[in-house]
């Protein structure tokens, strides 16, 4: 790539949406907030962004390009096309990682028999990043893991097993709020921790390790 050619960014944000039947689906509390503001933060420098979008409430960020998707499935099929063209992905969104077994046409009324309880038969997702991962070639992967408590060794197996350049992990407090903390582990054995910051000036941490460009940053 030549210096002056903008970086082309891909950024996946927001929860994904299975739908059980036509009035109810499965998804998480992702705002999406996180993802909005690497790819608000890579258009400020000049990349070329694109924003693959879950279901959410926010506005798209100048000179943005967004495309908004609800399954997981949806999701990879435009992940996969965009990613030829890609120079770095973030994959911030929170993927489902079940769906239903099937998706009925009409409302699910397993009450009707007089059932007590239920079960809702779930298979698996792809694994969408490291399904892209697996032959990136020259391209920055940076994948997100959310854990409850550290941590840290499994966001080190999800590093290894997504096949990623960077994994940014982040714990339960980040979602719905305005500050984060995260570390963020390096497929060369790096660890930077940046505490408590807004998710501006860590989506603008995050850019910088894609950016080869960020030395010449005034
Ligand atoms: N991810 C993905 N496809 C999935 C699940 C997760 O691409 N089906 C991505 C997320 O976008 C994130 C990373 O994988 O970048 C880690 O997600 P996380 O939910 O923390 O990990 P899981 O692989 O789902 O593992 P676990 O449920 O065991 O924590």
């Amino acid at each position: 790539m030549s210096p002056r050619a903008p970086l082309r960014v891909l950024v996946s944000a927001g929860p994904t949406r299975e739908w059980v039947d036509p009035v109810r689906f499965l998804s998480n509390a992702s705002s999406g907030k996180m993802g909005f503001a690497i790819a608000a933060e890579a258009a400020r420098r000049g990349c070329a962004v694109t924003l693959v979008a879950g279901p959410v409430a926010l506005e798209t960020p100048t000179g943005v390009r967004r495309i908004d998707v609800e399954s997981a499935r949806e999701m990879l099929a435009v992940l996969r096309r965009e990613f030829r063209r890609a120079d770095a992905l973030f994959m911030a969104a929170a993927v489902a990682d079940w769906r239903p077994a099937r998706r009925l046409g009409g409302k699910w009324r397993a009450k009707d028999g007089g059932a007590a309880g239920a079960t809702l038969a779930l298979v698996r997702n792809p694994d969408v990043v490291a399904t892209l991962a697996r032959r990136k070639g020259a391209r920055s992967v940076v994948a997100f893991a959310l854990e409850t408590g550290s941590g840290l060794r499994r966001a080190r197996g999800k590093l290894v097993r997504k096949n990623a350049d960077f994994i940014v992990l982040n714990d339960a407090s980040v979602l719905n709020s305005e500050r984060a903390t995260v570390t963020i582990l390096g497929q060369d054995g790096t660890v930077q921790r940046v505490e408590r910051r807004t998710k501006r000036a860590v989506a603008a941490k995050l850019v910088d390790l894609v950016d080869p460009r960020r030395e010449r940053r005034a």
